[in-house]
């Protein structure tokens, strides 16, 4: 098993094809028709809201069924192998599909395009054309040249382009949650990671045109906003005109000011780089949520090291006490990895302990996969065998596994308010929601005349180590 999510609700990590299913008002209208299908992190769901929004621009309107369209793209991502693996499956397919449709193209976008860059194009004759993140205004370009038999490649990273101006295409929408994009690329240089090859430089985007799409959002009916960014401390934006600095808490501050009916939700925070500020913004407004990801990667000092990751495991532990004094009730979730280069057992043993220490509510756990290029592949070996790592990896998730469900045993009897954003999946007369801590509960529907985007409190009656399970409380909708 590669990934596991232990609370069972989709979370910005690794979110597997997913496409999106248009309203056939739109479909009609347009004479051509993209499908587009999401793999990666919650940034690359959003870039594909950008990549509707210049097709649409361009006389494109989206199908949810590829084999009709003229267009498919593939936004993808290349954090682990096996993600690259996946996506390369269903590129074959695509091929296939070509072959029965005259003059259908084949794209790809996102890390991936940016990591194999024309290779997808020339030796493996899997695609028609390659875009990188940075790229996308110029894929009608692209799309012309391609559809006259050239090879269509953009992999130009850029030092400026935040797609500030776009106005992203909300696809599969639930008209409750939405994410906002406020800065690209990163500028750390984890050994083990190929983000910062595939996105670039780190920039922010301008404060004012992210305040707008919000208030947009809001009057559209939205209740969420998730603020994305691979390290969104790091948020900073100089407004010239007035000559004011803005820092991430003082974004955060913004957008909470728009309503306190707007929920606000960011990731992800990098321990280095979360400051006090930041964490007395969320314990001054109610509408901001009790929530960080905190993504601890291991709890040895010599493995954070040949990570770069630049703190220690003290100096964690210490993040997760400050927070914890500040807002008492904030959940935490963290991203592991096992079996990093040159890890010994007793190390390993030591991100067991630190995941108890700081009592995570959820885990996004991981085994170590070398990426091509990285600091990593260059200077250490990958010398933990695979079922070492894959062992510890076990280790890790059954540890989480006690760790979720006893953080949800707490909640039980207590009262949350939750924000409903859908149907339980498994039985229309639920409801689901998340609360402040981004758990996920589940609640019948009774005879309360509730709807999606309403929040309601709810009553914690029992759990899994997934969901939380209540009943609505009469009176308490708005
Ligand atoms: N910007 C975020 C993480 C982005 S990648 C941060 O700094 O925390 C999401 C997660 O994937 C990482 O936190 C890490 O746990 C995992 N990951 C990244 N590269 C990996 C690799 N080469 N092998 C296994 N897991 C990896
Ligand atoms: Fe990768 Fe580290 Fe940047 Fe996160 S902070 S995207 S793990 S390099
Ligand atoms: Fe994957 Fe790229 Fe995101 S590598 S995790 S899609 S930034």
């Amino acid at each position: 098993m590669e990934m596991l999510d232990l609370s069972g609700k989709v979370h910005d990590e690794q979110r597997q094809g997913e496409a999106f299913s248009p309203t056939s008002s739109i479909e009609k209208t347009y004479q051509k028709h993209f499908y587009i299908e999401s793999y990666g992190c919650a940034m690359n769901f959003s870039d594909s809201e950008v990549v509707a929004s210049i097709l649409q621009a361009n006389g494109f309107g989206p199908t949810s069924q590829f084999e009709e369209a003229d267009l498919v793209l593939v936004n993808t991502c290349s954090i682990r192998e096996k993600a690259e693996q996946t996506i390369r499956k269903r590129l074959t397919e695509f091929r296939k599909a070509k072959e029965s449709k005259k003059g259908m193209l084949v794209g790809v976008l996102g890390c991936m395009a940016e990591r194999l860059k024309a290779k997808l194009l020339e030796e493996e004759k899997l695609v028609d054309l390659v875009v990188g993140p940075d790229a996308y205004r110029s894929l009608p370009l692209l799309i012309e040249e391609a559809s006259t038999g050239q090879k269509a490649v953009n992999v130009l990273l850029s030092r400026d382009e935040t797609y500030a101006d776009i106005a992203p295409i909300r696809l599969d929408s639930n008209g409750v949650s939405a994410f906002v994009s406020i800065m690209r690329g990163c500028n750390n240089m984890c050994s083990f990671c190929v983000v910062p090859f595939t996105r670039g430089r780190e920039r922010s985007r301008d404060a004012h045109s992210i305040l707008a799409e919000s208030i947009d959002l809001f009057e559209k009916g939205y209740k969420e906003i998730t603020l994305l960014g691979q390290n969104v401390d790091s948020y900073y934006w100089v407004d010239e005109v007035n000559g004011i600095t803005i820092t991430f808490a003082a974004l955060l501050e913004k957008i909470a000011l728009i309503s306190p009916l707007l929920r606000v939700r960011f990731s992800t925070s990098h321990p280095k780089d979360i400051t006090d500020e930041v964490i007395h913004t969320i314990a001054k407004y109610q509408n901001i949520c009790n929530y960080i990801h905190l993504p601890v990667q291991s709890g040895n000092n010599r493995i954070l090291q040949l990570m770069n990751r630049t703190y220690t495991r003290e100096w964690y532990l210490a993040k997760v006490k400050r927070i914890r004094e500040f807002i008492p009730d904030c959940g935490i979730s963290t991203d592991i990895i096992a079996g990093f280069c040159s890890e010994t057992e007793a190390e390993h043993q030591e991100t067991i302990s630190i995941m108890n220490e700081s009592v995570f509510d959820y885990g996004y756990m991981y085994f170590y996969s070398e990426r091509p290029g990285t600091l990593a592949e260059r200077r250490y070996t990958d010398d933990v065998p695979e079922d070492v790592k894959k062992r510890r990896l076990q280790e890790i998730v059954d540890t989480q596994y006690q760790l979720s469900l006893k953080s949800n045993q707490n909640d039980v009897g207590k009262t949350y308010r939750i924000l409903i954003d859908g149907e339980s999946k498994k039985d229309t007369n639920f409801w689901k929601g998340r609360n402040d801590q981004n758990k996920v509960a589940v609640f019948p529907k009774a005879d309360l005349d509730l709807q999606m985007g309403n929040y309601v409190d709810v009553q914690i009656h029992s759990c899994t180590k997934g969901t939380l399970l209540g009943t609505a409380v009469p009176g308490t909708k708005h």
